[in-house]
Order: C-alpha cells, then sequence, then structure tokens
C-alpha cells in the first residue's frame, strides 16, 4: 500500500529478522523502562542501513537501547532524554565485568549506620513507616560508597528492591497504590522483611552480573558516547553531524516517564524541586510554541477534533515531537528512523507515522518504506479508559519504523 508520502508499507516481525535470543536478553532488560524498544529493532537498522564510521543519535533514548546495540556494532553514538535516570541506566548496562565479593558488598552494607534520607515529602506515603528506618540506612551506604564499581553494581537491584518495599504496584505502568500492593506490603511485614530484601537484593545483583555476561558475548566495541540525560530535547542543539537518527517519540497519551520514575530518582538523590521542574517539560502535556506541521493527514485530524482539551493535547504533541525533530533533522546526514505506535484518540487510531512521513517528505526527505510490527513483548502505557475522554482505549496492537533517507 502507497502512503501520501510515497513510501510502501510492510509487515515484519524485527524479532524474528535479527538474532538476538530475547528482547530482554543481555542488558536489554535490567529495568522495566515504560515503552522500551525491543533490541531487534535497531539491531535491524543497524545491520541493513549503517555503513562503517556512522553516527548514531537518539533524541528521546528513555532506557538507552540505541547506545547497547550501536556498541555492539561498532558505532558512536549520542543519547538524550529528559529522564535524567537514563544516566544510571546507560552506566550499568553498559559496565565492565570484573571479580567482585559480592557477599563483602552485602555485609558492610547490613552493618553501616550511615543515612540519607530522600527529599521527598511523600515518602511516607510510599513506604510503610516500618521500613524507612532501614531504608535510610540502606541507601546511606549506597551513597557513602566510594568504591564506584560496587556503586554501579549495586543501582538497579536497589532500586527494584526498594520498589518491591513500598506500595507501588508494580504491574501496572504508573506509580499508583492499589489493594494487591497494600496486600503485598502487609504480607511482608509479617516476615522476616530484612532477610526477604537482602536476598532478594543478591538475586537482582546475580542477574545483572548475568546480563552483563551475556551482553560480553556479544561483543560490544569501545565507540564513544555521549550522554546526555535530564534534559529537553525540544530546546537544546546537536553540536555535530550525526548520520542516523532513530528514536522512539513519547506517546500522544503518555506523561508518565517521570512520574513513573520519580520514586527511583528520589531515592538517588534527586530533589523533588528538580523532579517538579523535569515534569513540567514532558511532551505532550506542556505548552509549546506551534510549528507547521506539513501533513495533509495532520490537518484533517486536526478539524476532526473538536474537544478543546484534545485539541491542545494533539497540537501539542506534534508540536512538541515535530518542533524538536524539524530542528534536529538539519545535522543529520543520511537517515531518521521514527518508530511510532497509533494512539487512539476519540475511539480512533491517530496515523502517527503517516502525519510524521508526510511532514518529512514536504521537507525534502525520501519515505523509503514503513515497516509494521506486532507488538509482543513491548510493555506499553495501556489505558483501560482513558481519562481525558472517558471512552476505552485500543491498546496499540502495532508499531511503525518509518524509514526515511536524506536526498
Ligand atoms: C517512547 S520513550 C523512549 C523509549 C526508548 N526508545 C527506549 O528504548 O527505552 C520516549 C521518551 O521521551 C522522553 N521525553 C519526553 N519528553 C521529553 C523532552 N521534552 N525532552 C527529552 N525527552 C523527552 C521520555 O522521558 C521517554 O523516555
Amino acid at each position: 500500500m502507497n502512503g501520501l508520502s510515497g513510501g510502501k508499507e510492510e509487515k515484519v516481525l524485527f524479532r524474528r529478522l535479527v538474532d538476538i535470543p530475547s528482547t530482554t536478553y543481555a542488558t536489554f532488560g535490567l529495568y522495566r523502562y515504560p515503552a522500551k524498544f525491543i533490541p531487534h529493532v535497531i539491531a535491524y537498522v543497524l545491520e541493513n542501513y549503517a555503513e562503517p564510521c556512522m553516527k548514531v543519535f537518539d533524541p528521546f533514548a528513555g532506557y538507552g537501547t540505541v547506545g547497547l546495540v550501536s556498541r555492539i556494532y561498532g558505532y558512536d553514538y549520542e543519547l538524550w532524554d529528559l529522564n535524567p535516570i537514563l544516566d544510571v541506566l546507560h552506566s550499568v548496562a553498559t559496565m565492565e565485568l570484573k571479580q567482585v565479593k559480592v557477599d563483602s558488598i552485602l555485609n558492610d552494607l547490613m552493618s553501616s549506620d550511615k543515612e540519607f534520607i530522600p527529599d521527598w515529602t511523600k515518602h511516607d506515603y510510599w513506604h510503610p513507616k516500618e521500613f524507612l528506618p532501614f531504608l535510610y540506612k540502606v541507601w546511606g551506604f549506597y551513597h557513602s560508597l566510594n568504591d564506584s564499581y560496587a556503586k554501579l553494581l549495586l543501582t538497579i537491584p536497589l532500586l527494584k528492591v526498594t520498589r518491591y518495599f513500598s506500595y507501588d504496584d508494580m504491574q501496572r505502568q504508573k506509580l499508583s497504590k492499589s489493594p494487591k500492593s497494600i496486600a503485598r506490603i502487609d504480607s511482608l511485614k509479617q516476615k522476616d522483611w530484612k532477610l526477604i530484601f537482602f536476598k532478594m537484593l543478591k538475586e537482582e545483583i546475580k542477574r545483572l552480573l548475568q546480563g552483563l555476561r551475556e551482553y560480553r558475548l556479544l561483543s560490544p566495541k569501545q565507540t564513544r558516547a555521549i550522554i546526555r540525560a535530564g534534559v529537553d530535547s525540544l530546546s537544546i542543539d546537536l553540536a555535530e553531524d550525526k548520520d542516523m537518527l532513530i528514536t522512539s517519540p513519547p506517546y500522544l497519551q503518555s506523561q508518565e516517564y517521570i512520574r513513573q520514575a520519580k520514586m527511583d530518582l528520589f531515592w538517588l538523590g534527586f530533589k523533588e524541586s528538580q523532579i517538579r521542574e523535569l515534569s513540567k517539560l514532558e511532551i505532550p502535556y506542556r505548552d509549546v510554541n506551534p510549528c507547521d506541521v506539513l501533513s495533509k493527514t495532520y490537518h484533517e485530524w486536526e478539524t476532526r477534533i473538536k474537544e478543546q482539551h484534545l485539541q491542545k493535547l494533539f497540537n501539542n504533541y506534534f508540536w512538541g515531537v515535530l518542533g524538536a525533530l524539524t530542528r534536529l533533522e538539519k545535522k543529520v546526514t543520511s537517515y531518521m528512523f521514527l518508530f511510532v505506535g497509533h494512539t487512539s484518540m476519540r475511539g480512533h487510531s491517530v496515523p502517527i507515522d503517516k502525519i510524521f512521513a508526510e511532514h518529512f517528505t514536504a521537507l525534502g526527505w525520501i519515505h523509503e518504506k514503513t515497516l509494521i510490527d506486532t507488538i509482543v513483548a513491548r510493555r506499553m502505557f495501556s489505558y483501560n479508559i482513558n481519562p481525558a475522554t472517558g471512552i476505552k482505549d485500543q491498546r496499540t496492537p502495532v508499531e511503525n519504523l518509518v524509514i526515511l533517507r536524506r536526498t
């Protein structure tokens, strides 16, 4: 089928096209980052389009999957994200594998009496008061560690176990309390929960070490990596040209990244005021200066949406994402790969891929094709009832990789 932008659509299953054992293999799944790329998409792109010495760029990098895969294929990369956790996740997922005495680190942790109290007014809402003095000590040890390798090794395991010891319902994508999570904590309180905490921590460290071993089997190379975490991609510029932009921009109805990560960010030492400022910059729930969207499909949809608040969301989304990408594309010399879902609005699926393809074709890019992949393992934000419309949303069933080439 041909779209208005000229490119063909093809159905694919990225998981079958690339030889990576699973979507959570190696260090690709150490942390549940919402709407994370499956590594196969990036591997497919690099295997089929990249040439030696190309530089790769992702302005909405999230977990940093683009970087992890670029390293395996030997490409330099630059990653940006509003979420400061990118820096931590990337450092852990690419850390060297060294011999470590896990038991000795854990013994030091157990006997430490340093304290760290997060700058977070609601921490006693999210953690039961019985656990808090213990968590202050665990994190006090973490923050006082001089051994940077041990610190890195502890980071993700501690974040995961601390979350398990909170009222967050981890099955949901948003930070939220539920009867299930309250029951989990009530049951923990009846047991030797400190022992459980340390057992879980040890298991998580083992899992991380196994992930690092697997990543090493994929032969990552020493490439140049630039990581800019906690930045607003709408307002910063690239210092140098990049050959390929590969990205999965935020979703039309998701503002949840900072909110989802904030518990972790507080324990890592971020302040409430910093988190508040970052949340205000998330696309699409922020006001953005209008930009010219050069797409017929966009304008058809714009007139179709009657409700003012939805119109605002719709425009802020496209002005935000396309505003940023249109500024950044000037420094992209060969290809852009945009991986997007169809989010529904008023019960209809918005063809975001088509709008992107039309817009960039009007700017002189060639729309090579759009590859349509069925989502199997990618964890999406899902809403039963959309809070903005009161209408039942469809789960995004497929995701599209829009491939654009410089003329
Ligand atoms: C779909 S996710 C990207 C996931 C990523 N592909 C991965 O593999 O984990 C979109 C990202 O856009 C980021 N984001 C939202 N608003 C932003 C902004 N103004 N500047 C930079 N990043 C932003 C979110 O923090 C989120 O990580």
